[in-house]
Order: C-alpha cells, then sequence, then structure tokens
C-alpha cells in the first residue's frame, strides 16, 4: 500500500540532498588545520583524491575556454582577490589527458642521460632555469636515498636533478601516459595513480616532491584539465597528501614584481602574498629563492 505521506517526503529529503551535494562539490576542500585529527586528514586527502578522479564533465572544454563561464568567475577571481588583469590563450590539451589508454610512449633514454650531463655540468635546464638545481643540491642530504614524485613533466629534467642526487626512485606524474626504460624512474598518469591510491586506501607515499612550473596551470583549462578555479590549491594539497610527513616540497612558481597575485586566464597564475598564503596552508615555508620562477622549499609538517 502506498503511503501518500511519503512521497512529498522523500522528495523533499531528495531535493535536500541534492542542494547539499552541489554545495559539497562546489566548495574547495581545504585541509583542516592541526585541530582536525589524523584520521579526519586521512579521509580529506581521499576525498580529494575522489574528487580529483572523477571531475564534474560540465567543467571539460575542448577546446579550452577563453574566458571563465560566468558562474565560476568570482571563484576564479576569489571574489576579487585574485583578478584577471589579462587574457592570453593556449590550447594544449592533449589527446589523451583524460584517456584511460594503456598505450604509452618511451621517452627515450639518450634525452634522458643528455639532460643528466647539463645537470652534472650545471647548465640551464627547462625553463632556462639554473636555480632548482642548485636548490635541491643544497638539501642533497634530504633528497639523497629518498623517493622523489615529481608533479607535471612536459621534459624529465626536474626528475634527473633527482636521480643525479641520488633518488632511490624517482616518480614523474603527468596527465600524459609516457614510461622510461631506466632504472630508479617511473611515469605516473595522475588518473592511474588516484585510482591505485584510492582503492588500495594509500597516502602518504612518498619523502619528497617536486614540481617546476606546472601548479600554476591547474584548473584553468589550458591543458585539458577540468576547469577549477581552486585547481592550484587541490594541486598541492594533493602534493601534501602523498607526501610523507616531514617531506620537502620544491615548488617553482611565477611571481609578480609587485607582490600582487593576478590571473592570466588561460595561460596561468602569478604568485604574489595573498595567493601563496592560500597554497602554504599547511605548510612550513623553510626556505624561498628569487628567480625566473621563485623557488619555495616547504615541509608538511602535518602530524
Ligand atoms: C576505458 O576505455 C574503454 C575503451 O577504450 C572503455 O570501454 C572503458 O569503459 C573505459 N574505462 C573507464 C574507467 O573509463
Ligand atoms: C631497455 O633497455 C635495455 C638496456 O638497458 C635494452 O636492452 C632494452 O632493449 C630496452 N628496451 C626497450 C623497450 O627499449
Amino acid at each position: 500500500m502506498l503511503n501518500r505521506n511519503k512521497f512529498p517526503s522523500f522528495l523533499l529529503f531528495s531535493a535536500c540532498f541534492i542542494i547539499i551535494y552541489f554545495l559539497f562539490d562546489r566548495k574547495i576542500i581545504i585541509l583542516k588545520k592541526s585541530s582536525s585529527t589524523r584520521a579526519e586528514y586521512l579521509q580529506d586527502c581521499l576525498n580529494l583524491y575522489k574528487k580529483l578522479r572523477n571531475p564534474d564533465k560540465k567543467n571539460i572544454f575542448r577546446p579550452p575556454l577563453r574566458e571563465p563561464p560566468k558562474e565560476l568567475y568570482d571563484e576564479f577571481t576569489d571574489n576579487g582577490n585574485f583578478p584577471i588583469t589579462s587574457l592570453r590563450y593556449f590550447n594544449n590539451a592533449y589527446s589523451d589527458s583524460a584517456s584511460n589508454s594503456s598505450s604509452s610512449k618511451l621517452i627515450s633514454s639518450s634525452q634522458f642521460y643528455m639532460l643528466l650531463q647539463n645537470v652534472i655540468q650545471n647548465k640551464a635546464l627547462g625553463y632556462k632555469d639554473t636555480l632548482l638545481n642548485k636548490v635541491m643540491h643544497e638539501f642533497k642530504k634530504n633528497i639523497e636515498k629518498k623517493s622523489m614524485a615529481v608533479i607535471g613533466t612536459v621534459l624529465p629534467w626536474v626528475e634527473a636533478i633527482a636521480y643525479h642526487l641520488g633518488s632511490s626512485k624517482v616518480s614523474s606524474f603527468d596527465y600524459t601516459r609516457k614510461r622510461y626504460n631506466i632504472s630508479r624512474l617511473e611515469w605516473w598518469h595522475v588518473n592511474d595513480f588516484l585510482d591505485s591510491s584510492i582503492s588500495n586506501n594509500k597516502l602518504e607515499t612518498f619523502d619528497n616532491a617536486a614540481s617546476f612550473s606546472s601548479i600554476e596551470h591547474a584548473g584553468l583549462g589550458r591543458f585539458g584539465d577540468p576547469l577549477s578555479p581552486y585547481g592550484d590549491v587541490e594541486a598541492v594539497q594533493q602534493v601534501h597528501c602523498m607526501l610523507k610527513p616531514g617531506g620537502l616540497f620544491f615548488l617553482g612558481l611565477p611571481g609578480s614584481k609587485d607582490g600582487s597575485s593576478f590571473l592570466v586566464f588561460n595561460a596561468h597564475r602569478i604568485y604574489g602574498k595573498s595567493r601563496l598564503k592560500l597554497l602554504f596552508k599547511n605548510w612550513k615555508l623553510i626556505r624561498e629563492y628569487k628567480g625566473g620562477h621563485n623557488i619555495f622549499v616547504l615541509q608538511k609538517h602535518y602530524y
């Protein structure tokens, strides 16, 4: 027998659920402060992994958008704190960025060994940078015999630095599928890593991490990634979840001359005080170096 009263209450329940679901989905998951328990922290990490693995498909645009959609504008600009100062359009959407294909491209070993030679000779590497090599050499004791996760790789030059400094294992993370034929090196498609971490309930597996000129692009759609106004914040939090407590994160980001923070859609974000504050939540800033890209050495000081 159908109870007439049940029908409307069920509808009401569904409506509440849907509203809560969307509120939650739109909300950025900022890891809680040290007052929360370790169990809560680990659960937050898993929730973040799940969110990153299953992005809202309506936020994926091919070709990438030239301007943020109206409904995301306030979030992209952090309600005026992070203004869009100009527009610069790129379409670097990789064809395989969202694929689950098992085919992967082999990274030529001779190319890697050439990068390694450049590290040894202290020559300019990716983005004509020489600073990251210098910084990571200063932290050799922390890197040697420890695992290193490299976030966002076009050319594995950051990997070459860690490899040279004696990392026990260097893992590249990207939205492309590639592989190495060199011991101590491995390549992860980010989605495969998230799947594996979620299904095995595995977090905090790396000793250290590094990322150069990658985080500032997260969530802008330029690389075919889903639009996410706080994609950079989430990417840095993902690294936090990947690291063992006490682990170091070598992070290279473009900085502004006057300390302001702004967005050049869909090219990149430029980091000044206010946006860095958002990014460095839950981290201890160990050292800071000024350069073409500024380099920050952060430490996970959570638990
Ligand atoms: C992976 O790709 C195959 C076809 O290429 C498809 O049938 C399958 O559903 C995909 N799996 C996921 C998890 O997307
Ligand atoms: C991998 O490298 C070894 C030598 O270290 C070589 O013998 C082998 O053919 C390589 N495999 C591929 C697929 O390139």
